[in-house]
């Protein structure tokens, strides 16, 4: 049975505006150095949850290439997921709510090079308000923990409709016991519009992968 990681280390820190402590995770052969705030009036994307694990591990397991694609992550919190795949070579948009982009260029910028920075963007998407701002073409949309509470579903699924076309892959992972049935109902709803296949599980910590395609 697959074991979601952890992570490998911790070490408070000066506190700042931003964070507490940062976390150390070790993963596709990176160190990655997260900066988070657990007790921050931000909320909920100031730590990183175990769906966003979920999906790093998957990507891990699965060696999936991310080499020149294209791809934009959904409500990425401290960024950890995107920041990964930036690191195995793709053109990242990471987005989140305006209040919440600072952590993730300073997190971008404890793990990026300055000569990758070009492959990463930070921009405000709030869902079913700002995509219009974003192009249509993604190879990748990314999405950790997001599908949690139904009144968000249908902005998330306006956001995901007007980012993907047929060809777009899209991984979501949730933590299903957050909210059993909101998040069941949220991936059902989801699965109206795409093809949606759970591709792994970790069962321990209750974490789904889903990969999902647009219903032609
Ligand atoms: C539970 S956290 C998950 C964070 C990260 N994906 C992870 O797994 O570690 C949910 C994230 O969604 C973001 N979020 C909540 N409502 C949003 C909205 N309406 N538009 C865009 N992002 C939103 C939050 O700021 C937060 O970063």
């Amino acid at each position: 049975m697959a074991k979601l990681m952890e992570k490998a280390s911790w070490q408070r820190i000066k506190e700042d505006d931003d964070f507490t402590w940062k976390e150390f995770y070790q993963t596709c052969g990176f160190h990655l150095e997260i900066g988070v705030n657990p007790l921050s009036r931000l909320g909920f994307g100031t730590t990183v949850w175990g769906a966003a694990l979920g999906l790093c591990q998957y990507f891990e397991k699965e060696r999936i290439q991310f080499s020149d694609k294209k791809v934009i992550e959904l409500g990425a919190g401290t960024g950890i997921v995107s920041i990964l795949v930036a690191l195995l070579g793709g053109d990242v948009t990471i987005t989140d709510k305006p209040e919440i982009l600072k952590q993730i260029e300073r997190n971008v910028s404890f793990n990026v090079a300055p000569s990758f920075k070009h492959r990463v963007k930070v921009r405000s998407l709030r869902w079913g308000r700002d995509h219009h701002l974003f192009p249509s073409d993604y190879d990748y949309i990314l999405g950790s923990d997001i599908v949690t509470f139904h009144q968000d579903v249908p902005f998330i699924l306006e956001s995901l409709l007007h980012l993907s076309n047929e060809k777009t892959i899209v991984y979501f992972a949730s933590t299903m016991y957050y909210n059993q049935q909101s998040i069941s109902e949220g991936h059902l709803t989801l699965s109206q519009y795409f093809e949606t296949e759970l591709v792994c599980r970790y069962e321990a910590k209750d974490v789904n992968v889903y990969k999902m395609f647009r219903k032609l």
